[in-house]
Parts: C-alpha cells; sequence; structure tokens
C-alpha cells in the first residue's frame, strides 16, 4: 500500500518524472534572468523571478512536478553567514566567524531572511494549482549544509568538516542540533506555505564512517523527519543521499520516497525496502547530457525495471549545465511511452 497522499500527488500509471535541478542553466531562459542579478541569492530572494524560474520547465517540458528555485544554502543567511555563487567554482561560505556563532550562548536565528522563499511558494503554489500539478520543497541535510559551512570551499574527502567532527565533538554537536532545528523550521514554514511534498538532500553523507554516518547524518534526519510527520503527518517526505544504508530502521517508519543516485541499481531494493516507499531516480546526468541509444538503452531499463513499483523517473543528481534541450525531449517522450506489459 502506497501512502495515499503521494497517490494524489502523482499519477504512478502515467510515468511521472522530474528533475533535479531542473530549472537551471541548460536552459537559456534561464539564463538572460540570471543576468539581470548581480548574485545568486539576489536572484532566489526575487519572488517575481523565482516563481518565473520555477514554472520554466513546466511550461516548456511539462514535468510532473514543480520545485521551488531556491538552494539548500540559503538557510545560512539566517545566521548571518554569506554564501557567494562563484562560477565554475561553486559555492563559497563566508564562514570565519562560524564558530563565534555557533559557541555563543543565545543563537539568533533570522527566518525574516528566508520570508522570500515561503512568499515565492505561496505564488508559484496559485499558479501551479491550476496545473493540478505538486509542488516540492527542500532543504540540505543538517550534514551537507555543515560541511559546506565548515569547509568554506568543498575539500576533497571533505576533509575539514570531517576532521573537526572527530575533534571537536561538542561544536560539531552544536553545529548540527542548531541546522537541524533550522531545517525543521524552514521545512514547516514551507510546508505551510504551500508545497505539497518535500526533499532532504544529504549529499556528502557518503563520506562518513558508520559512527559518523547515524550521529551526523541518519540522526538528526530521523528527528528532523519525526517532528515533520508530526506537525504535518499528510506531507510526504523524500530522502536524497548516494549512499543507502540498509540500518536505518525507524527511520523508514518517517519517509515515503527515496531518492537514488545512479551508483545503485534500484531494482534490487524492491524487496529490502519497505514496500511503502515510493522509488525516485536515478539516470545518470552524464549519460543525458550525451544522449542517444545508450541513453535510450538506459531508461527502458530502468523503466522495465520499476514496472511494478510506486516510481517517479529523476536523475541521479542534478541535470548539468551543458546537456542539450533535445536530450531532455527525448528523454521525457522515452519515459512518457514506455508501457508496461505487465
Ligand atoms: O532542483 C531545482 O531546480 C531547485 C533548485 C536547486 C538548486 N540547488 C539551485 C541551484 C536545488 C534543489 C539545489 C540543491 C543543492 N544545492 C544541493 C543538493 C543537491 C545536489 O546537487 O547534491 C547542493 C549540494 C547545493 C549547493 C550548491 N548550489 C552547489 C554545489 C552549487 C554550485 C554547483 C553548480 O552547478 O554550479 C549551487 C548553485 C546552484 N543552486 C545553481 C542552481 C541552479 C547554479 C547557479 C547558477 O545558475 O550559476
Amino acid at each position: 500500500m502506497v501512502n495515499s497522499n503521494i497517490n494524489n500527488l502523482f499519477d504512478f500509471s502515467k510515468n511521472p518524472i522530474w528533475f533535479m535541478r531542473q530549472a537551471g542553466r541548460y536552459i537559456e531562459e534561464y539564463n538572460i534572468i540570471k543576468k539581470k542579478f548581480t548574485s545568486f541569492f539576489d536572484m532566489c530572494r526575487d519572488v517575481s523571478a523565482v516563481t518565473e524560474i520555477t514554472m520554466m520547465p513546466i511550461n516548456k517540458f511539462n514535468f510532473d512536478a514543480g520545485i521551488i528555485f531556491s538552494d539548500i544554502l540559503i538557510i545560512l543567511e539566517a545566521l548571518n553567514i554569506d554564501v557567494e555563487f562563484v562560477p565554475a567554482k561553486g559555492p563559497i561560505v563566508h564562514n570565519k566567524n562560524y564558530d563565534n556563532i555557533f559557541k555563543s550562548k543565545d543563537i539568533n536565528i533570522n527566518y525574516g531572511k528566508l520570508e522570500p522563499v515561503y512568499q515565492s511558494i505561496k505564488e508559484v503554489k496559485s499558479i501551479l494549482q491550476t496545473y493540478q500539478k505538486p509542488l516540492i520543497g527542500f532543504s540540505g541535510a543538517p550534514w551537507t549544509v555543515a560541511a559546506y559551512l565548515i569547509e568554506g570551499t568543498i575539500t576533497k574527502d571533505l576533509a575539514v568538516v570531517k576532521e573537526l567532527a572527530y575533534k571537536d565533538k561538542a561544536l560539531m554537536e552544536k553545529i548540527i542540533d542548531v541546522l537541524n532545528e533550522l531545517i525543521i523550521e524552514h521545512l514547516s514554514f514551507q510546508i505551510k506555505s504551500g508545497v505539497d511534498l518535500i526533499q532532504i538532500f544529504d549529499t556528502h553523507s557518503n563520506v562518513l564512517d558508520y559512527n559518523l554516518l547515524e550521529k551526523y547524518s541518519v540522526g538528526p534526519i530521523r528527528k528532523i523527519c519525526k517532528e515533520l510527520k508530526k506537525r504535518h503527518p499528510k506531507t510526504p517526505i523524500s530522502y536524497f543521499s548516494k549512499n543507502i544504508n540498509y540500518d536505518l530502521k525507524d527511520f523508514f517508519e518517517y519517509i515515503d520516497i527515496i531518492s537514488f543516485s545512479s551508483s545503485v541499481r534500484m531494482k534490487k531494493y524492491i524487496n529490502i525496502l519497505p514496500k511503502k516507499i515510493v522509488f525516485q531516480g536515478n539516470l545518470d546526468p552524464i549519460n543525458l547530457l550525451v544522449g542517444g541509444n545508450q541513453m535510450v538503452d538506459e531508461i527502458l531499463t530502468i523503466m522495465d525495471d520499476m514496472k511494478e513499483k510506486e516510481f517517479i523517473f529523476n536523475l541521479g543528481h542534478g541535470i548539468l549545465p551543458k546537456t542539450p534541450i533535445s536530450n531532455v525531449i527525448k528523454c521525457i517522450d522515452v519515459v512518457k511511452s514506455f508501457k508496461s506489459l505487465a
């Protein structure tokens, strides 16, 4: 039995599909809007730009869901920590003061700074409702956000944040606790503003050993999901990570969708994970970029593997900026025209 709320959001008989980072640089119109802003976050704070960008991939490709245009690092603004997006380099967190911020007794979280996100959700929702398509809200998981915060610029193997996790347990625990609270409120505000489901991105949990994985990734996410299910029992939760861990135990109680990366064959997990979990994934974004028969064959393999499962087609990670539009159209076409013989 599938969670009935998900069934209200997606028609599984019609092979639902959306892409992570579906609004982004591979769309020319996005790049045109981007040029009008001096910074990425200025754009994320502009309700009309966010509304237009969020709707862009839906209007262009008729995807089955919208995802609010924002970023997992925007929550750092509520802690007065600046983030800069440098082209071809990725995010840079200006983190010089982070230990002062987290060591202070009264940590000031300014949710007002995130108000444009919630305003944009209300705006997009009023449009999307007429399309009868769900709107997805999201957040990074505490460990993944902490990685950007502490590393400043992500290093190979995340050695900087991992070092802190082993060296200064008290500070690391405090940072994770504060981020947990911030993430719960941010997701809760998004739900109250109208998102129909939420996705939690735990992109960087794959570098953790099994002790730290429980302590800083799975444990905190379990807490977030438990609290959100208490406050918003009807809102489905989707979980994205690059590793799939079978020891999640009661974790699965609180999640409804698993968004798989491309490193696993999802079929293998059908009988391992609880039946109620909807699968989402997992075409390699580089395969989409390359296109051709190779891509079509893999899409058909995924669709065939998932033919008896409640399934949402997606990529294993975000779409890449150089992806040809024609490959996106072809991919959607192959997914939508797949007919299960079962
Ligand atoms: O999916 C969507 O369309 C919604 C928007 C969205 C963005 N970032 C917009 C964005 C979402 C869901 C994210 C999540 C995100 N952001 C994650 C988790 C998913 C993942 O990719 O693992 C992470 C780790 C981030 C942090 C982040 N933001 C990075 C590493 C980068 C730079 C990478 C890059 O592609 O340049 C960003 C910037 C960013 N966030 C862009 C977009 C569209 C590119 C900004 C630009 O237009 O230059």
